[in-house]
């Protein structure tokens, strides 16, 4: 069941997102948590929450959806790196607590497991989702079994060129594959929200809300998750 938010623009986004986010940010609730562009003005009013008002994060798990293969969690665009400079370093969540997937080592589909089991034994009260202009949630790109556990991923061609621009606008550079949680481990959460904000992401915000849930646009699987907020400024939303 879905709940659409429309908002102007992707600051009222944020601001809606934070609102939601809020009601979780408490001791023993577990967030699972995204990378892109979209989530970062959330994630900038949860630190700003958190030096402000004391909000603390120290009884709090988070688990993120995915990480890149191959990138060393050094490397500035890994997704590692990216939570640690977004938020982990300014919150006092305990490291520890801040899962991110490993893309390294060398039993990726053995280490998948681990997360998910790991992920069932501290379930997802409220999951973090942006979307990409593919339909794809996490990389669980088009074609993703519904109930697929995490797992190592190839990227769709399009994913590669959108990510494009944080690796020197060079195709070479963007890796190719990624590790993921799964659309079956997604869809365990007991709370989604997704943020889409942005005209690129019109197509992919309409399949997901009125198309027909085909494993064509993984995201359209989401309307069958009994608590779904989608927070969508007024580009995302001009086909709906
Ligand atoms: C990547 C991430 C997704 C994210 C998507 C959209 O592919 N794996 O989790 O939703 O990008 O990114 P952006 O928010 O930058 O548009």
């Amino acid at each position: 069941m879905f709940n659409v938010v429309k908002v102007k623009d992707y600051e009222e986004a944020s601001d809606k997102a934070f609102e939601v986010m809020k009601e979780f940010i408490k001791p023993g609730k577990v967030l699972g948590l995204a990378t892109g562009s979209t989530p970062l003005g959330l994630y900038q009013r949860m630190v700003k929450d958190h030096k402000e008002n004391g909000t603390s994060y120290k009884d709090i798990k988070s688990f993120n959806l995915d990480e890149y293969v191959g990138l060393p969690i050094s490397h500035p665009e890994s997704y590692y790196a990216f939570m640690h400079r977004n938020l982990f370093d300014h919150i006092d969540i305990m490291e520890e607590n801040a899962h991110v997937p490993s893309g390294l080592g060398e039993d990726l589909e053995g280490q998948a497991k681990h997360y998910d089991e790991m992920i069932d034994n501290d379930p997802v009260d409220i999951q973090l989702l942006g979307i990409g202009s593919d339909g794809h949630i996490a990389f669980n790109e088009p074609g993703t079994p519904f109930d697929s556990p995490t797992h190592v991923t190839d990227l769709a061609e399009s994913t590669i060129k959108d990510n494009c621009r944080f690796f020197d606008n060079d195709i070479s550079k963007v890796p190719t594959q990624a590790v993921t949680q799964g659309i079956g481990t997604i869809m365990k959460a007991k709370n989604i929200l997704l943020i889409a904000t942005g005209a690129n992401k019109a197509k992919a915000v309409k399949d997901m809300i009125d198309g027909p849930v085909d494993e064509a646009c993984p995201a359209s699987i989401l309307q069958k998750h009994p608590n779904v907020t989608i927070i969508v400024d007024e580009a995302a939303a001009s086909l709906l």
